[in-house]
């Protein structure tokens, strides 16, 4: 899918025309008013089947067969089937993930495993911009480390240049977003990887904002855990399970941090001790949530069908059109495209910057885009490789440069900004 300077519809068409991913559009659903969705790292499309399979869970299964279903339905079993359905698509084994809770808690549950079987150091790196919900569980397990006397410290780099100094032999973990949230700016995985091992520290990867849409290799590149959201562009449901990772090296060495029931080697005889099942399942807690798993049952099946090459292919060509539309459309009324340029370098979502961020945003909401804004000044545009063709990108430019070019945005029922 190369792409020339200067962009038009008819290439849009022809870029559509030749995507081996092009017949995956059917299995989505979009929105009945006609909306775009360009919001695939805030939340990603529906699997069209999706209505039908919570019709019969409700109906088949709990009026009707109730309890037995956690046997015919395989309900308890769940988390290790669908970590298994989209390991391929992270570079991990089958049994190296598994769906559970959200991605606080699996943060948690990973940064105190990983610190639990450091190699040595007391310090967890991470930088100034981690997404907020990464700092907090930090923040908490440094609170947690200091009520039981145990000495621990955190470091942050305030830039990302700085990381790499502060990799040290102190440190313990290096805590680490793959994809900015804001920016989309990415690490590079594998450098970072190889850096962090020299030193012996541990990493935690949260790739919330690059499962399901970069070519993520945990095992080639050698990280020790990572964690991810299911509900962008895993495309599991408002609200769906998140997921995590053990590199099968450190799988065996000790309890996980939240030792449950559905995490011990023979839960179903509800023995009293704990014993860890082994692989990712001993990170497992309580009861899954059996209706968000048969939500994300539905994209699991799709994600099963594609390799995580073809889609990041697909992204690369998809984001790059963004990036050359929105410069050759917008650039002229003071749009202005932060995130990186160099495909290698960018994650998921295009952000750019305009003069009243905010209120731009509701407009183009109110326009037909559905997109999401970031505090101070960056709106941003999620594309989901599996739904998302080129002629959507074309159309949802035309409505940003529309927006732009009347300053509809000024309007004052703009102000008031959602997140
Ligand atoms: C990088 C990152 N981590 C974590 C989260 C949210 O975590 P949780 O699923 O626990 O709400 C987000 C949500 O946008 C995110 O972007």
């Amino acid at each position: 899918m190369s792409q020339p300077s200067s962009i038009t519809l008819d290439m849009c068409r022809q870029l559509d025309a030749e995507d081996s991913l092009a017949k995956l559009r059917d299995k989505f659903a979009f929105s009945s008013k006609g909306n775009i969705h360009f919001d695939a790292n805030s939340i990603g499309a529906m699997p069209i089947d999706v209505p039908d399979r919570i019709q019969r869970l409700m109906t088949e299964c709990w009026r009707d067969q109730s309890r037995r279903s956690w046997t015919t339905e395989d309900w308890a079993e769940k988390p290790r089937i669908l970590g298994g359905d989209i390991s391929h698509m992270i570079g991990a084994g089958a049994n190296d993930v598994v769906v559970c809770d959200n991605t606080t808690i699996n943060l948690f549950k990973l940064l105190s495993y990983a610190w639990k079987i450091r190699n040595s150091g007391t310090v967890i790196l991470t930088e100034a911009h981690n997404f907020p919900t990464d700092m907090h569980v930090l923040q908490g397990f440094m609170q947690l480390l200091k009520a039981l006397k145990v000495d621990g410290q955190i470091r942050i780099a305030e830039d990302r240049a700085q990381i790499l100094d502060m990799l040290d032999n102190d440190v313990a973990v290096l805590y680490l977003t793959h994809v900015d949230y804001r920016s989309s700016e990415r690490w590079d995985m594998a450098d970072i990887n190889k850096k962090a091992k020299s030193v012996d520290a541990l990493t935690l990867w949260d790739l919330s904002q690059s499962a399901g849409v970069l070519d993520v290799d945990l095992g080639g590149t050698g990280a020790d855990f990572a964690v991810g959201c299911g509900y962008k562009y895993m495309c599991g449901g408002p609200g769906g399970p998140a997921f995590l990772y053990l590199n099968p090296s450190h799988q065996k060495t000790a309890w996980p941090t939240i030792a449950g029931w559905m995490g011990h080697a023979k839960w179903n005889k509800f023995l009293s001790d704990f014993e860890p099942a082994g692989g990712a399942s001993s990170h497992l807690t309580g009861t899954p949530s059996v209706i968000a798993n048969e939500v994300f049952a539905a994209s699991a099946e799709i994600w099963r069908g594609v390799t995580r090459k073809a889609v990041a292919t697909k992204h690369k060509s998809l984001t790059d059109m963004t990036i050359k539309l929105i410069e050759q459309e917008c650039g002229p009324l003071g749009a202005a495209v932060i995130s990186p340029k160099n495909y290698d370098e960018r994650g998921g979502h295009v952000a750019f910057r305009h003069d009243g961020a905010g209120p731009v945003s509701e407009a183009l909401v109110d326009n037909g885009l559905i997109l999401s804004f970031r505090y101070p000044d960056s709106i941003r545009l999620g594309l989901g490789p599996l739904y998302h063709n080129h002629e959507d990108v074309w159309n949802a430019v035309k409505i940003i440069k529309d927006v732009l070019t009347t300053e509809k945005w000024r309007d004052q029922k703009y102000e008031k900004v959602a997140i």
